[in-house]
This record gives C-alpha cells, sequence and structure tokens, in this order.
C-alpha cells in the first residue's frame, strides 16, 4: 500500500514504460480492406472514408506493391459488380469483379495474402445478404450459394475466405465445398459474431449494398446479446473456422474479451467504417488528434484479446509503426 509500494515509479520515464508495457500493436497484425469496381482507370474517393477508395482491377497492382511494401500482410476484398441480380450471380462467376481481382494481384504481388469476403450483399439486386423467398433471406439456399461462392475465390487464388454473411450453418457448408475440390489448405475467418450495426454506414455507401427494403436483423445479431455471440462463435469453430472475428469492434471489445478466455482460436477484430469515419470526421475538424486515437483505438482491440484486426487504417498505421 502506498506510500510503500508507488506505481509511479514505473511510469517514472520511457524505458520503464517500454519494460513493462503488456500490449503491443505491430503491422502484422493488420489487414487492409479493399474495394473493387469494374470499369477501368478508376479510383473514386469514398465521401465517407477520407482516404479509401473504391479501385478498378487496373489499379490494383500499384495499390498491392505500396500494401506489401509497408509491411501489411493482408488484404480484404469486397466487389462492386457492374450487373447485381436476385441472385448475385457475379459473386460466383469466374470473371466476377473479385475474381479479377484476385488474379491480379497474385499476378503482381503474389506475397501479399488475398482473403475474401463471402457474402451476396455487393451482388443483389435488393442488397441482402442472400437468397430471397417471401420478403426475407432464405438460410439454406443461401449457403449453397456462399459454397459456391467460396470455391470460386479459391479457384481464382485467394489465399483465405470470410464468410460474413451471418447463414446458420455456412461454415461447415463452406469448409465441405472447398475440401470437395481440393482446397483443404484454404482456411476460412469466420465473422462469427457480426452484430446488426450502425456503424456500418459508410461501409454500405463504399460497398453500394444497402439494403433495398427492410433491414439485416433477421440475420446480424441483436447489439443487446453478449451469451449469443458465444453460441455462435462456438458452432462456428465446430464447423471448421480457424479464426473467429468480432464484429464491429470498438463497441464490442467486451466480446473480444469473453472469447479470448473462452476459446483458443485465433480473434480478429473488424474495425468498421463508421469507427473509421467518426476519427476522420473529428480530426477533419480540428477535435482530437487523429493519429494517436487511431493508434489508441487499434491497441485497445488488442489489449482486448484480438490477434488481428481488420482495418481502414492499415496503411497509417503502418507508417507511424514503420517511424
Ligand atoms: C457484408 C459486409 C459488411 C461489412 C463487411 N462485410 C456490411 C454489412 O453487413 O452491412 C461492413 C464493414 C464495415 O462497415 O467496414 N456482409
Ligand atoms: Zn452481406
Amino acid at each position: 500500500m502506498f506510500p510503500d509500494y508507488r506505481p509511479r515509479r514505473l511510469r517514472k520515464n520511457e524505458n520503464f514504460r517500454r519494460m513493462v508495457r503488456e500490449t503491443s500493436l505491430s503491422v502484422n497484425d493488420l489487414i487492409l480492406p479493399l474495394f473493387v469496381t469494374f470499369g477501368k482507370n478508376k479510383k473514386n474517393e469514398i465521401s465517407s472514408m477520407p482516404g479509401q477508395f473504391q479501385l478498378s482491377v487496373d489499379k490494383l497492382a500499384e495499390e498491392a506493391k505500396e500494401i506489401h511494401g509497408l509491411g501489411i500482410p493482408a488484404v480484404i476484398l469486397f466487389g462492386i459488380p457492374e450487373h447485381k441480380d436476385e441472385l448475385g450471380t457475379d459473386a460466383y462467376a469466374d470473371n466476377g469483379i473479385v475474381q479479377q481481382a484476385i488474379r491480379e494481384i497474385k499476378k503482381t504481388v503474389p506475397e501479399l495474402m488475398v482473403i475474401t469476403d463471402v457474402c451476396l450483399c455487393e451482388f443483389t439486386s435488393h442488397g441482402h445478404c442472400g437468397f430471397i423467398e417471401k420478403g426475407d433471406v432464405d438460410n439454406d439456399q443461401t449457403i449453397d450459394l456462399l459454397a459456391r461462392e467460396a470455391v470460386s475465390h479459391a479457384k481464382a487464388g485467394a489465399d483465405m475466405v470470410a464468410p460474413s454473411d451471418m447463414m446458420d450453418g455456412r461454415v461447415a457448408a463452406i469448409r465441405e465445398a472447398l475440401d470437395e475440390e481440393g482446397y483443404d489448405d484454404i482456411p476460412i475467418m469466420a465473422y462469427s459474431a457480426k452484430y446488426s450495426s450502425a456503424y456500418y454506414g459508410p461501409f454500405r455507401e463504399a460497398a453500394e449494398s444497402t439494403p433495398q427494403f427492410g433491414d439485416r436483423r433477421s440475420y446480424q445479431m441483436d447489439p443487446a446479446n453478449s451469451d449469443e455471440a458465444l453460441r455462435e462463435t462456438e458452432l462456428d469453430i465446430a464447423e471448421g473456422a480457424d479464426i473467429v472475428m468480432v464484429k464491429p469492434a470498438l463497441a464490442y471489445l467486451d466480446i473480444i474479451r469473453r472469447l479470448k478466455d473462452e476459446f483458443d482460436h485465433p480473434i480478429a477484430a473488424y474495425n468498421v467504417s463508421g469507427e473509421y469515419a467518426m476519427v476522420k470526421a473529428a480530426e477533419k475538424a480540428g477535435w482530437i488528434d487523429g493519429e494517436r486515437v487511431m493508434m489508441e483505438t487499434l491497441l485497445s482491440m488488442k489489449r482486448a484479446g484480438a490477434d488481428i484486426i481488420l482495418t481502414y487504417f492499415a496503411k497509417d498505421a503502418a507508417r507511424v509503426l514503420g517511424r
């Protein structure tokens, strides 16, 4: 007790602080999301996500080189197809927008790991994450399409697939389909505890995937629930998930910690579009030190128990970490 014990002794200078620091953030922890769009020579800035762009395939080589040069190990791809339809056909087409993007990156920078988001909302005319029947997403028909999508990504050269749809049983369906096609070495990073969140607002502008009717509450999780996140994660692990994810991250740090305590699989946290937009907006207004808030936020996710962070800040953070 005070005055014998004085915690400030170990905060006296930077060397003491370095010595007793419990958590660290590394460029190795980061995955950068990329939005790939149809057409040529496109680099459209996303207005609600300053510094993030929709890129056409021909712009990817240069981008991939820069990302790899910064030491970031992986990207996760989202696609904006030229044509959307009821069944999200472009999502599992051999020459779909994401399939083209995978081939382009693996051709130019093979060392950069390419992860794909496996979902249908960017590809369906109605903007929902699956096949619609009687006004709602039909679970079992959707998982067949998701399995086709995952196999199609693997065929194009993806290093890992990440289902983000929240259908029941999709991890097992994808695992089985990948194994049948000879892709038993391709891991699955499952969006296991994915909440129905207002923090996805800017992403829906970026990916042009806002639902045309209703919302996603019949498949994404209720923000009030925590025990349910454990059940969802347990199922995904049982079905074959190699990495489990919590999304969003910042408002769900307690969920990350519960998963960390409960399971021993690697945990990913998705620092989503709205979390990025808030920091950028407040920084622009001159209300916060954006760089310090960014680093503190990413560190909080590590401290909560995340091993991996998907973040639009990946390049900014890599530059800070490299100084
Ligand atoms: C697709 C998907 C979404 C995000 C990642 N994958 C949007 C959604 O579910 O509406 C959100 C990512 C972000 O906000 O940064 N299912
Ligand atoms: Zn979706």
